[in-house]
């Protein structure tokens, strides 16, 4: 009788994986290194996908508006799991496309389509536009990142793209953790382009810190490879109407990172400059610092007069002043805003000593970000998970761009 049972039990189990439907598929749309043009798009399943596509078409009334859709062969890399069983996971960029133009895609192959979603692709104008950001999701992924992320959609659901400042997931390797924040995430990943940043959990593998970060972070996304060449898909940038957005990784190689850096702020002819980066600059956890990220660039975050930077680490929240060499700005002196967040359920408490750097704080609560990009001012509005708007700054241009 016992045998029985687990006979069942294990046919429902393969069977589970065989019919996992593109529900199950993990896409995640993801931003490219020209978003007027271009889109990438990431997926996987656990039997390998016959002549894995995208199709993608304008995004017209007409029923029938695939018709005009193009066909996109999509590379497939082959990812071992722990337990030695094999995914297929299958990357694609959809080039070509016409900036300020709603397209409709779909991935999949001739056996089983996903359902078409729709994004829009940037302006080539310095039009405003507004983009989501959340701090780390990490844990409570299905049970809490989910209204975190729900509440940021339902509050901006035409982001041109939405940004997660690290520690997407708290053990890499653990596939069921994947499987949640996706879950979490559902079509809302699929539709709004996402920027993820790589924080230090990426680096946790089989219960230690490893010097390499785990092979299961970056077969969920494609990413712009336009930073170091040793730090491929987690540290790049991309330009968005008038802003230039860069992502860097907190974890590894900084000198080689501020130096790069230092090259792009000053290349660059854009009128906002947003840096992400996982862990903090100014710390708002007990007990916690950053110094090795703010010896490393600090200096060349103030000599590019950067508007903003997104951050998480801290399982907290905190906005400060606007700052420069570490102080608060006199007068219409223009300083950097720097903000730590949270969208998930592991919570830290706060530092107290920190009331000259930082202006308003938070402590165990989930938030969400907009922030808001206009020719002439840049609104970053921070709300609590119950759509509270908790704190609201209007970050003026450098006057040197
Ligand atoms: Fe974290
Ligand atoms: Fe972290």
């Amino acid at each position: 009788m016992h045998r029985i049972i687990l006979s069942i039990i294990l046919i429902l189990l393969i069977l589970g994986s065989v019919i996992a439907g593109p529900e199950d598929w993990r896409i995640a749309l993801c931003i490219s290194e020209d978003p007027q043009h271009q889109m990438n798009v990431s997926w996987r399943t656990e039997s390998q996908m016959n002549a894995p596509l995208v199709q993608v078409a304008q995004n017209l009334p007409q029923v029938m508006f695939y018709e005009q859709s193009v066909d996109i062969a999509a590379q497939t890399e082959i990812v071992l799991r722990s337990d030695s069983t094999r995914v297929y996971v299958y990357s694609a960029k959809m080039t070509g496309l016409i900036p300020s133009t709603a397209y409709a895609y779909r991935v999949g192959s001739e056996d089983e389509w996903s359902e078409w979603f729709v994004f829009e692709t940037a302006n080539s104008t310095e039009a405003p536009f507004r983009f989501l950001y959340l701090g780390d999701p990490q844990n409570g992924l299905l049970s809490h990142v989910s209204r975190a992320i729900r509440a940021g959609y339902g509050e901006a659901p035409d982001a041109a793209f939405l940004t997660i400042a690290g520690d997407l997931v708290s053990v890499p390797g653990i596939d069921q953790q994947w499987e949640d924040l996706f879950h979490a995430g559902s079509w809302v990943f699929a539709t709004i382009p996402l920027v993820p940043v790589m924080g230090n959990h990426a680096y946790y593998i089989d219960g230690e810190w490893s010097d390499e970060h785990s092979s299961y972070w970056q077969p969920h996304f494609t990413l712009p490879e336009n930073g170091l060449a040793t730090l491929p898909e987690t540290n790049y940038y991309f330009h968005y109407q008038g802003m230039l957005f860069v992502v860097l990784n907190g974890s590894e190689q900084l000198d080689e990172q501020a130096i790069w850096l230092d090259e792009i702020l000053g290349q660059v002819e854009a009128k906002w400059l947003i840096v992400s980066m996982h862990q903090p600059l100014y710390s708002t956890g007990r007990g916690r610092d950053g110094t090795k990220r703010r010896d490393a660039f600090l200096s060349v975050i103030d000599k590019h007069e950067v508007d903003l930077v997104l951050q998480g680490h801290d399982h907290t929240f905190g906005r400060t002043y606007p700052l420069r060499k570490g102080k608060r700005v006199k007068g219409r002196q223009k300083g950097t805003v720097y903000i730590n967040s949270v969208s998930g359920s592991k919570q830290y408490e706060l530092e107290p000593a920190i009331e000259d750097v930082f202006e308003v704080t938070g402590e165990n609560q989930q938030f969400y970000h907009v922030i808001d990009v206009q020719p002439s001012k840049l609104i970053l509005s921070s709300y609590t998970v119950d759509g509270e708007l908790r704190d609201e700054i209007i970050i003026k241009p450098s006057r040197n761009r």
